[in-house]
């Protein structure tokens, strides 16, 4: 009664910020995203007999009491549905810094799903799947499909859930995630969003949605990358126009954010086809194609302020592995 999952972090191109069920965090609005290769969280989960209580570990880390309870509550779910009433073992490792966006608990949720039921047996679809990774972060719905994932909004709970629109082969992509603040964030994912609906923004955003979704998959579709990149570009800073227009509002960038922003439009005039998007927190995700990668990076060479460069691919989806962690 032991299984082990690696699981993706995903990039939001057009991006989940308000919930419409806050229990069951279903979404005001679609989302689409890209797993990450360099972005991975492995879990082991084991079930015993001889366990009185769940335990929570992180390599090299600290669950706050907050973060522990939210994964026992993730078991507890699991349990529920698998029939079982096993205590768990759950050891997590991530091979980036926790905190830094939203990345760490989309791959741990969907990571701690996959090796959770696998561990008691229990076979469920990829679409249920995501809607138990849902449960725990948003997000984590769209690091369960392969590659390229949508996460309808659905009505409810069972409608909202994510599938691949494209496998990781599909088109090369990459997301060159700069570092420029390894700690946790201040305002969290959950807490920020609760406050969206003060935003005089929102139902604007919420009504470009729609277009947007539809413009950036015939983007993708057809392979057009500066269509793509303007309509994440511009979807990021919609979704922060948001954020900082919250009450009380919530900023998230440094100026060290600021400077890689103003550092992709130059580059972008000097005639490299490059984008930004940037999550709940201070790093900067750089997207372009596969072409551009090499000179996107020794460009970054000449910006202070960096404390660490994450190149990504798209990436799988969740899936168990045989090596587990104890
Ligand atoms: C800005 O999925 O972390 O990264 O459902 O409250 O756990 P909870 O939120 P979470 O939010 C992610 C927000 C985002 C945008 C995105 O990834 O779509």
């Amino acid at each position: 009664m032991k299984a082990t999952a690696v699981a993706p972090a995903n990039i939001a191109f057009i991006k989940y910020w308000g919930k419409a069920d806050e229990a069951l965090r279903t979404p005001l609005n679609d989302s689409f995203s890209m797993n990450l290769t360099g972005a991975q969280t492995t879990t082991t989960v084991a079930f015993d007999p001889s366990f009185t209580s769940d335990k929570v570990e992180l390599v090299g880390g600290v669950f706050s009491d907050e973060e522990a309870l939210r994964v026992t509550r993730g078991l507890e779910r699991i349990r529920q549905r698998a029939g079982s009433t096993l205590k768990a073992m759950v050891l997590t490792k991530n091979t980036f810094p926790k905190g830094a966006g939203s990345a760490a608990s989309a791959s741990g949720f969907a990571a701690l799903t996959v090796a959770g039921f696998s561990a008691l047996g229990t076979t469920l679809s990829e679409k249920e799947l995501t809607v138990f990774a849902r449960l725990g972060s948003g997000s984590a719905c769209r690091s369960i499909p392969s590659g390229f994932a949508v996460w309808e909004k659905g009505i409810d709970s069972e409608s909202s859930y994510a599938y691949s629109l494209y496998p990781a082969d599909y088109w090369d992509i990459r997301d060159i995630l700069v570092i420029v603040d390894k700690r946790m964030k201040k305002v969290s994912t959950s807490d920020g969003m609760e406050q969206v609906g003060t935003s005089p923004k929102l139902a604007a955003r919420l009504a470009a949605i729609p277009g947007r979704m539809t413009g950036i998959l015939e983007a993708m579709k057809k392979k057009d990358f500066a269509r793509f990149g303007r309509i994440l570009e511009e979807d990021c800073l919609d979704m922060h126009a948001v954020m900082q227009s919250q009450v009380p509002p919530i900023r998230y960038w440094s100026d060290a954010t600021e400077r890689i922003m103003d550092h992709v439009i130059l580059l972008r005039e000097s005639g490299v086809s490059i984008y930004f998007t940037i999550d709940a927190g201070p790093n900067v995700h750089l997207i372009c194609e596969g072409k551009d990668e090499a000179r996107v990076a020794q460009s970054l060479a000449s910006i202070t302020g960096i404390e660490e460069i994450i190149y990504n691919k798209p990436a799988g989806g969740a899936h168990t592995i045989t090596e587990h962690l104890f």
